[in-house]
């Protein structure tokens, strides 16, 4: 029978014989497809290998620290960090419209992308953690050059133009089979049951306008998100859960004074594949334990509400 442990090891067998000698470069996302990707690779060939990260300032807090911060303590990997937030940023300053930011995202993240790896010489492949259902197109994207460009690994344009040659080890593995082969790999929990996250990330969930404020409380009440799911095994259950935060202000009151603050909104969603969703039915207890934490600790914030939406007709992200 097919095992993960089969699959690992005639993977690592299959790439070790088709890439030889030469050099290959992998963006790596903080995703675990990307990172999967990276250490079947890093297995195979070694120091051959050089992995990329864009830090464009639109993650979750942490993040980079969670999932590359583990690579650069657990694996002797090339792996090259770019901070690029600033340059991410100043573009992105005055965008609301959500095609807009997915596109000046996009195309930022080749160009760094592209800057970084001219830099490593005689490059001969690109590695990228497609799966199935992006091979058969059946995950859709809202549109535009983002729909080509589909996270942050997915680098259109560069392979033809630096002449390299695709590397695609997960393209018939399904996502859970993605994480089992995560478990095969030993990567810790919090990597393998990883929300997914869009290539165009925090950008797309401040609604409206991004400045380093709104992204700064955003991520607060998200990181208090994933901390109360990751507390009981919903975290694991959902789809995906995270904090949207909206382009309006709502009175409150507090003591004697009024407040006129921010609002987020909690989009908590089961999924199979992204195509349709339905939002999860959380038992209230957490709903409220979420609810109260956010509205304590962000300051800025004076609402949350609950996103009871599904998809279709809705989508999982507001923007
Ligand atoms: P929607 O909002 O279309 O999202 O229901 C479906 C899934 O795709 C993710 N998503 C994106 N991922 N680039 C990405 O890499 C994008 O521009 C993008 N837009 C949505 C979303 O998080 C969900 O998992």
């Amino acid at each position: 029978g097919w095992t993960m442990a089969s699959f690992v090891e005639s993977t690592v067998a299959d790439l070790r014989e088709k890439i030889g000698d030469a050099r290959v470069i992998c963006g790596l996302s903080g995703g675990i497809d990307s990172t999967v990707v990276a250490l079947l690779l890093h297995k195979a060939i070694g120091k051959q290998l050089t992995c990329i990260f864009v830090d464009n300032g639109l993650l979750r807090m942490n993040e980079r620290e969670e999932v590359i911060g583990y690579l650069e303590r657990h694996f002797d990997l090339n792996l090259v960090t770019v901070d690029a937030a600033e340059r991410f940023l100043s573009l992105l300053a005055g965008v609301e419209d959500p095609e807009k930011k997915r596109k000046t995202i996009g195309y930022t993240f080749i160009e760094v992308f592209d800057e970084e790896a001219a830099k490593i010489t005689d490059v001969k492949y690109l590695a990228q953690g497609t799966l199935y259902p992006d091979v058969i197109e059946s995950v859709s994207f809202k549109g535009g050059p983002s729909a080509v460009i589909k996270s942050h690994h997915n680098v259109g344009g560069l392979p033809e133009k630096m002449n390299l040659s695709l590397v695609e080890p997960l393209r018939e593995l399904f996502k859970d089979e993605v994480r089992k082969v995560a478990m095969e790999l030993g990567l810790p929990d919090y990597i393998i049951w990883r929300h997914p996250f869009p290539g165009p990330g925090l950008a797309i969930r401040v609604i409206g306008e991004i400045t380093t404020e709104r992204l700064e409380i955003l991520r607060q009440a998200d990181r208090i998100v994933q901390q109360e799911l990751l507390a009981t095994d919903w975290y694991r259950k959902v789809w995906q859960g995270f904090a949207v935060l909206l382009p309006l202000k709502t009175v409150g009151v507090m003591g004697d004074d009024r407040t006129y603050e921010h609002v987020i909104a909690l989009r908590i969603v089961d999924s199979i594949d992204a195509m349709t969703a339905d939002w999860t039915r959380l038992p209230t207890e957490i709903l409220a334990r979420i609810s109260n934490r956010i509205i304590n600790e962000v300051k800025g914030v004076n609402r949350v509400v609950l996103d009871i939406s599904s998809k279709p007709p809705s989508t999982i992200e507001w923007e």
